[in-house]
């Protein structure tokens, strides 16, 4: 049994917690690669919604062990919230079941307050962060200045090396932006807090996937994001600081290519995005509002970790094919078709036209993909709500031709479709 990588096919909230949870079913592993708690999954269990930022989904399932792996950045206090919510509702989160690889790097409060300051001093061209630290982070480990998880297991390391990170972060927060100066003996004093709760998660992540690899027990590693967040392969500079894309799990969790079977590119029946930054099937008005709903219902298309309403548009299969090339897709997930339940017509964007030429792929140069107009093909719409449907022999045709156009439109089969936020709510295609 392999490893099975399930990353976001557009701009991430494409529904991945939902589908992990599923095969979390067959899995020994379930881990995180990438990214902090920018993230936010959703996972609904016998209506009980379950919110999860940095913990993989695979946590709701006893048995499971879930590991948090070397290439996310970690808020310590932002984890153990999230530990004793699922602790409150019954979740086992124990160190026998949840780990934290030692090279997972620390989100502290000074790359809160830096994300936020700079932020702030971008004005108009503010990239939309979540807020949550992530680029400094991200920052610091490339400048190998980063602070480690493994730091929880040597009590004087850790407040030595936070005095240091405070101190240095406080000269760019007081000198380059003018803001308040953080209180370096209290950060470690909470980092020290932490530590101690923390420390017996602690575990080398890529030895403990190549264990569970070589006695044949499945891995599965949980997406983040999405590739067009990606640093490399998404609508740079506005990206998140990580590689969600399936070469990022390889890094992420310590294993090589060919543990590899299976990548799962999961994407809406439409597309959203949050932040800011070109969007080619974007819609507005009561267009957009068919589709993000107005947020009554936890689906709705409102941030999981923000709240901030989702810009919403058409599927776009240009943005599925380069999902397909940069991550090898071996299917994809189509999630929330039954949003689509009651439309005359539904567009689909085919290719874009770019400066009079038609484009069939995604321009990695953000200054032409916001020229880019979508041309749409129309598709027949259906009428029936589709939320009970579980065979796809019971799909309305034109729902059945909708995913069979995405299908060979994006170049990857759909191997399953979602059809409302229950567990259930699932047609194995
Ligand atoms: P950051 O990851 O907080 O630095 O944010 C960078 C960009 O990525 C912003 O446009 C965010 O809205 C976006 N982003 C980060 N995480 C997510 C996510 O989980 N879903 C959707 N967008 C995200």
């Amino acid at each position: 049994m392999p490893l099975n990588i399930i990353i976001g096919a557009q701009w991430g909230d494409e529904g991945k917690g939902h589908i992990t949870d599923r095969l979390a079913h067959d899995a020994a592993v379930v881990a995180r690669y990438s990214g902090g708690d920018n993230a936010g999954h959703t996972v609904t269990i016998a209506g009980e919604i379950f919110k999860l930022h940095l913990i993989p989904s695979g946590i709701i399932h006893p048995g499971v062990l879930c590991l948090i792996g070397n290439g996310t950045v970690v808020n310590p206090a932002v984890l153990l919230r999230e530990m004793d919510a699922l602790a409150a509702r019954g979740v086992d989160v124990s160190p026998e079941r949840l780990k934290l690889s030692g090279g997972a790097h620390l989100i502290t409060p000074a790359h809160i307050a830096l994300d936020q300051a700079h932020e702030r001093a971008r004005g108009k061209e503010a990239i939309g962060t979540t807020m949550r630290g992530i680029g400094p982070t991200y920052t610091d480990k490339a400048r190998r200045e980063g602070l480690r998880a493994e730091l929880f297991a040597d009590h004087d390391a850790l407040a030595e090396a936070l005095m240091a990170h405070v101190a240095a972060k406080n000269e760019a927060l007081v000198g380059g932006y003018g803001e308040a100066a953080l209180d370096g003996a209290a950060v470690a004093a909470e980092f020290a807090a932490h530590a101690r709760r923390l420390a017996p998660h602690l575990v080398d992540g890529p030895l403990l996937v190549d264990e569970a690899l070589r006695r044949g027990a499945m891995v599965l590693a949980e997406g983040a994001q999405g590739t067009l967040l990606d640093i490399d392969h998404g609508t740079y500079p506005f990206v998140t600081s990580s590689s969600p894309t399936a070469g990022g799990a390889l890094t992420g969790l310590g294993v090589g290519p060919r543990e590899v079977d299976r990548v799962i590119g999961v994407a809406k029946a439409f597309t959203t995005r949050v932040g800011s930054g070109p969007f080619p099937t974007e819609l507005d008005g009561a267009a957009a509002t068919r589709l993000r709903g107005t947020g009554e219902k936890p689906w709705d298309e409102f941030g999981t970790t923000t709240g901030r309403p989702r810009r919403v548009g058409w599927l776009d299969l240009p943005i599925l094919r380069h999902a397909r090339r940069v991550n090898s897709l071996s299917e994809l997930v189509l999630t929330k078709l039954d949003i689509l339940s009651g439309l005359d017509e539904i567009p689909v964007c085919v290719v874009y036209e770019l400066d009079g030429r038609r484009v069939e792929s995604f321009p990695h140069d953000l200054r032409a993909l916001a020229r880019c107009r979508p041309i749409y093909e129309m598709l027949p719409g259906w009428a029936e709500d589709v939320t009970e449907t579980r065979r796809p022999g019971d799909l309305p045709d034109a729902a059945r031709r909708y995913v069979d156009f995405v299908a060979a439109g994006a170049g990857a089969p759909v191997s399953y479709v979602s059809v409302g936020p229950g567990r259930e709510q699932f047609i194995v295609m």
